[in-house]
C-alpha cells in the first residue's frame, strides 16, 4: 500500500519536473529546477530517503522506479541545456551588413562538355536530336547492316530487355551507340541531313574507363556529292575547336558495319603535340569511328544511294573529355557516383 502512495508520489515529481524544464529559458533557471528536484534536500532526494521505511518485498520495485525518475530527469535536464546552448543570441538587424551568399551550383562536367560540343556544330548547320535509349534492335544493329552473329549483339555486350520482342524490329535493346539515330533521322525524309545525336549509352563494361552509362556525340550528313574531303574538314574543324588550334587530326582504315570505307580517327597527343611521349601511341590518341554511310544503310532509312552519298562519325563526350588539356580524371566512375567535392572541382 504504502508502495503505491510512493509510486504516485514519483510519478507527479517527474511529470512536475519535466514540464518545468522544457518551459525552462535559460541555463540559470535550469540549475534551479535541478537543485529544486535532484539537490540535496530535493524533491526526489527526499522521496528516497523514504525507502527504507518499506517493506523487503516493496523496497526492489520503489527503489528501480526512483532511480529511473532520477535519471529522466538528469537527461531532460542534459537535452535541454544543449538546446540553450545552441540558441544564437539575438543580434539587432544590421541591414548594412553583406549577405550570406548562397551556393549556385554548376553545371555536371558532361552537361557542360555536351553543351560545347552542340555549339562547336551549330555554325555548320548541324541540327541537335535525340533519339530513344531504349530501343529496337533493328535500329541499333539491323539496319546498319551488322551480322546476326556480330559481337555488339551478344548479351555480354549490350543490354537485353525480355519483354515485348517484336518480329520485325527484334528484341528491345538500351541502346549501345547514337548510331542508332542514323537511320530514324533518314526516315524523316528531309534531304540534306545535318544530324548532331548527343545522348546516353550503355554497354555491359564497368572499369576505370569505362562505365555502364556513357555518353556519344554522332554526327551524320547526307546529301548531294557528299565525299570524304567534307567528313576529313568538318572533323579537323571539330579538333581545332574543341582542342585547340595546336591539335590536329588524322584518319586510318578501319572497319565498321555501317560505313565504307570506314576510318579510325586520331587527334595528336595533348601533351607532346605529335611528337610521341609515354602518354600516347606515337604522338596519337585515338578518338572515335566515321566513315561514309554504307548504301545498306541508306536504303533502310528510305534514301537512294545512286542519288546521294554521306558521311557519319560517332565519338565518346567522357573520351573527347579526358582527351582535352588540364582534365585530369583517374576513374570515370567518379563522373557518376555524385560525389560532390570531386564535381565541384569543374
Ligand atoms: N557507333 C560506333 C561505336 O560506338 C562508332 C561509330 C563508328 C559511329 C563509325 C559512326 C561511324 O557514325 O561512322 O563504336
Amino acid at each position: 500500500m504504502y508502495n503505491k502512495i510512493m509510486e504516485e508520489e514519483l510519478l507527479r515529481i517527474k511529470n512536475n519536473a519535466v514540464s518545468l524544464i522544457l518551459d525552462a529559458t535559460s541555463p540559470k533557471e535550469l540549475e534551479e529546477i535541478r537543485l529544486q528536484f535532484l539537490g540535496k534536500n530535493g524533491e526526489v532526494t527526499q522521496a528516497m530517503k523514504e525507502l527504507p521505511k518499506l517493506t523487503p518485498e516493496e523496497k526492489p520495485e520503489a527503489g528501480r522506479l526512483s532511480n529511473e525518475v532520477k535519471t529522466i530527469i538528469e537527461d531532460a535536464i542534459k537535452q535541454k541545456a544543449l538546446g540553450l546552448s545552441h540558441k544564437k543570441p539575438s543580434k539587432r538587424l544590421d541591414i548594412t551588413e553583406p549577405g550570406i551568399k548562397p551556393h549556385l551550383g554548376n553545371l555536371h562536367l558532361i552537361t557542360q562538355a555536351i553543351r560545347e560540343i552542340t555549339e562547336i556544330f551549330k555554325p555548320l548547320g548541324f541540327t541537335k536530336v535525340r533519339y530513344p535509349e531504349i530501343e529496337w534492335d533493328w535500329y541499333a544493329f539491323e539496319s546498319l547492316n551488322f551480322p546476326e552473329s556480330h559481337p555488339a549483339r551478344d548479351d555480354w555486350e549490350t543490354f537485353f530487355i525480355k519483354e515485348r520482342p517484336d518480329p520485325k524490329m527484334g528484341p528491345i535493346i538500351l541502346t549501345p551507340h547514337t548510331s542508332s539515330g542514323q537511320v530514324r533521322e533518314l526516315q524523316k525524309g528531309n534531304m540534306p541531313v545535318k544530324m548532331l545525336n548527343i545522348a546516353k549509352c550503355y554497354r555491359r563494361q564497368s572499369d576505370v574507363s569505362h562505365t555502364p552509362m556513357f555518353h556519344q556525340f554522332e554526327g551524320l550528313v547526307v546529301g548531294k556529292n557528299i565525299s570524304v574531303a567534307d567528313l576529313k574538314g568538318t572533323l579537323d574543324y571539330f579538333v581545332k575547336s574543341y582542342f585547340g588550334e595546336k591539335r590536329t587530326s588524322r584518319i586510318r582504315p578501319y572497319h565498321f558495319q555501317f560505313t565504307e570505307p570506314s576510318f579510325e580517327v586520331d587527334v595528336t597527343c595533348g601533351v607532346c603535340l605529335g611528337k610521341g611521349c609515354k602518354l600516347c601511341k606515337a604522338g596519337w590518341l585515338e578518338m572515335g569511328g566515321a566513315g561514309m554511310v554504307h548504301p545498306n544503310v541508306l536504303k533502310n532509312g528510305g534514301v537512294d544511294p545512286e542519288k546521294y552519298t554521306g558521311f557519319a562519325f560517332g565519338w565518346g563526350v567522357e573520351r573527347v573529355l579526358m582527351m582535352k588539356e588540364g582534365i585530369e580524371i583517374d576513374d570515370l566512375r567518379l563522373l557518376y557516383s555524385n560525389d560532390l567535392d570531386f564535381l565541384k572541382q569543374f
